[in-house]
């Protein structure tokens, strides 16, 4: 059985993340959606409430499953029995980034291979992070996030 480990912050997740996590379960047996637990970083959703989320848009790929880690990715995916690391890639600009994290990660463990896809055409723009920014103002989050998303990234921000 081949497992993949596709890590992220997922804050949120967004279209482009549904895409590759739909391609990547064509591709794999099983498929671990693995929210990073940020302990140093100020995130919108609390670990639980992405994984929650994440839940209940990918309910509907058997053979996809949603969890959370933290420590080191390499050793979350030996204890998961995987030996892959799925990624997204956007554009030129996220390779640095993405780069310097494969070569770490197989620097610390050979046997694991990070395996990138190239993100739909229709989503290179789209981002967790400009994401937050529309939501924040109020702008239009239709075909950007998965619309069970919508209403509680919305919430996030009435009242502001
Ligand atoms: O969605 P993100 O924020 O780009 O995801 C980053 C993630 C979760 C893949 C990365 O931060 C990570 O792997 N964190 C775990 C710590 C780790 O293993 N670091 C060593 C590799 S540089």
């Amino acid at each position: 059985m081949k497992i993949a480990v596709y890590p992220g912050s997922f804050d949120p997740l967004t279209n482009g993340h549904l895409d590759i996590i739909e391609r990547s379960s064509k591709i794999f047996d099983e498929v671990i959606v693995s929210v990073l637990i940020n302990i140093d970083k100020n995130t919108l959703f609390t670990t639980e409430e992405r994984v929650e989320l994440i839940k209940k848009v990918v309910e509907p790929y058997k053979n996809v499953k949603v969890e959370s880690f933290d420590g080191l990715l390499i050793d979350y995916v030996k204890q998961k029995n995987s030996n892959v690391i799925i990624k997204g890639l956007r554009a030129l600009s996220d390779f640095d980034y993405e780069f310097q994290m494969a070569l770490m990660n197989h620097k610390l463990d050979s046997n694991i291979e990070t395996v990138f896809m190239m993100t739909n055409a229709k989503y290179s723009y789209v981002s967790s992070s400009s994401i937050k920014q529309v939501a924040k103002f109020g702008g239009c989050l239709k075909d950007l996030v998965p619309d069970i998303i919508i209403p509680s990234l919305t919430n996030k921000f009435r009242g502001d």
